[in-house]
């Protein structure tokens, strides 16, 4: 085990209801206060939940995160959620082309970077996720997969050349699966993320998602490009994230 300050971004999906969110914020209030005390922890609850739990954690040093955002300034955009909103909420951080998300909705390129611009208008520091499916991991494309998925931010990057970001690296393969990357595969698709964005790599921080648990992260923590992890399920029971960031 090292000393490294990883960040945990805690991602809730829509495993909790707005009740069940703010319950759990609640009766867990104090122990996340004082796992934050020592680590940077990020929650993403889903949108309903960001007001009030930024309300209830707001003397704790926990940040709190979202799970998308809209493309879109303000305007007529039905169901959508604007980047000014979440900034006046308190969120700090931003989950942006998650697999989930990318499947649901088919968020283009052009779609993320306005996403991400909207973001850092807002001082929100965009998470953007990318990594290979099943079928690409098995015909050995994941670097030429991640080539392609990582357009938006290299355009975002000319724009704004300090831009402070998050990349995970999410096998979808890997996602809510329980089966989890080997070492060897995530330093191969690290080392290669970091030669592509080699420019900016002061500001940019890499992340490792998919079936992160108190288990697996003892031996993802030896994988030297990681600062930190992107994680579904496990970060729901409180002792499982516990273990998770102690
Ligand atoms: P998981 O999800 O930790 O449940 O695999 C990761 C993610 O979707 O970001």
């Amino acid at each position: 085990m090292n000393n490294k300050n990883y960040i945990f971004i805690a991602n809730w999906k829509i495993y909790y209801s707005f009740n069940q969110a703010l319950a759990w914020c609640k009766e867990h209030k104090q122990g996340l206060a004082e796992l934050a005390q020592k680590n940077s922890i990020v929650l993403c609850p889903s949108y309903e939940a960001l007001a009030p739990v930024a309300q209830l954690l707001a003397d704790t040093p926990l940040a709190l995160g979202a799970q998308n955002c809209s493309e879109h300034n303000m305007g007529a955009y039905t169901g959508q959620v604007a980047a000014q909103s979440l900034h006046e909420l308190g969120v700090k951080y931003c989950i942006i082309g998650h697999h989930e998300v990318r499947t649901a909705f088919g968020d283009t390129h052009a779609q993320l970077l306005k996403k991400m611009e909207q973001l850092l208008k807002q001082k929100i520091v965009p998470i953007f996720c990318l990594g290979e499916n099943k079928q690409d991991y098995e015909d050995n494309r994941t670097h030429e997969i991640m080539a392609q998925q990582l357009e938006p931010v290299t355009t975002l990057l000319k724009n704004h050349e300090k831009a402070d970001l998050l990349i995970a690296y999410e096998p979808v393969w890997a996602i809510g699966t329980g089966i989890v990357a080997n070492n060897n595969h995530i330093s191969q698709a690290l080392t290669f993320l970091s030669q592509a964005l080699h420019q900016n790599l002061n500001q940019i921080r890499f992340l490792y998602g998919g079936t992160v648990t108190g288990e697996t992260i003892k031996t993802l923590k030896e994988i030297d490009l990681i600062s930190g992890f992107l994680i579904g399920k496990a970060t729901t029971n409180f002792q499982e994230l516990k273990k998770i960031v102690s």
